[in-house]
């Protein structure tokens, strides 16, 4: 009888969490829940909160691209996060909006991850990149961020630069699961919403990534659905502050 050997290729998944307040913030929430897509589908997800990490600013030196080609000169975490950067099919950016970007947690870590492209230039589509030192093409980038206001609009710049950032680091951009008033999906029953058909949605993203590498739009609409008018969320979020 002849054996029929079966290849069966893993998605890997790295993902980082830049909420300050890591499992028990609103990006974890929604989070959580669409890499149980992610991991019900068949992919393998490795979770990182980048407030664990020990990731000092770049220095700017460009050491890495002149002495110590694919190295950088300093001693902390990013050691062992470059090849694993480098490998991941997919990597999740998850982040809540600081004052219309990532957290700077997200970004001093992304800015250090320019030792995996060469200081040389290539003209790609008619544009100056550094191309990648390990030849790597087709790997992904997904955006998944909550923010506190009402309005999609407050996801704009964010979505515009990590769009741009994903040519930089020659990753595939699929898409950004976005979520405003975030904090609304803490206390359904309190307020009086029903987010079942949300949080279902975001487990629909996570499997659609890995079975078939997008999103559908009507998913991402889902998630990002208005539950509540504007002035009630802008009610809502003054009266626990002062
Ligand atoms: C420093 C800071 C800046 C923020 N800037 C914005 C902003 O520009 N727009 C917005 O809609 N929400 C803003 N927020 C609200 C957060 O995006 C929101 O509270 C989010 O749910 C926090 O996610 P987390 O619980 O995972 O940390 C800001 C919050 C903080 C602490």
């Amino acid at each position: 009888m002849k054996r029929r050997i079966v290849t069966c290729v893993v998605m890997q998944v790295l993902v980082f969490n830049s909420s300050p307040r890591r499992g028990r913030g609103a990006t974890a929430g929604i989070l959580n829940r669409f890499l149980k897509g992610v991991e019900d589908a068949g992919g393998k997800v490795e979770l990182i909160y980048v407030s664990d990490l020990d990731i000092k600013p770049c220095r700017g030196c460009f050491t890495c691209w002149t002495k110590t080609p694919g190295k950088c000169v300093q001693s902390d975490d990013m050691a062992e996060l470059l090849p694993k950067m480098d490998s991941a099919d997919v990597v999740v950016l998850a982040t809540p909006v600081y004052v219309d970007g990532m957290t700077g947690s997200l970004k001093m870590l992304l800015d250090r991850f320019i030792p995996l492209e060469s200081g040389k230039v290539e003209l790609i589509d008619g544009h100056c990149r550094h191309p990648r030192r390990s030849g790597r093409s087709g790997d992904k980038l997904v955006l998944l961020s909550v923010c506190g206001f009402a309005e999609m609009d407050n996801f704009d710049s964010l979505v515009a630069h990590v769009k741009a950032m994903s040519k930089n680091m020659h990753r595939d951009y699929v898409g950004a699961v976005l979520r405003p008033y975030a904090w609304a999906l803490g206390m359904p029953e309190r307020i009086g919403i029903e987010i079942g058909d949300i949080v279902q949605a975001l487990e629909d993203a996570g499997r659609q990534l890995v079975e078939e590498g997008r999103f559908y739009p009507e998913t991402l609409a889902t998630i990002s659905k208005e539950l509540l008018p504007q002035q009630v969320v802008a009610q809502m979020i003054s009266s626990g502050f002062r």
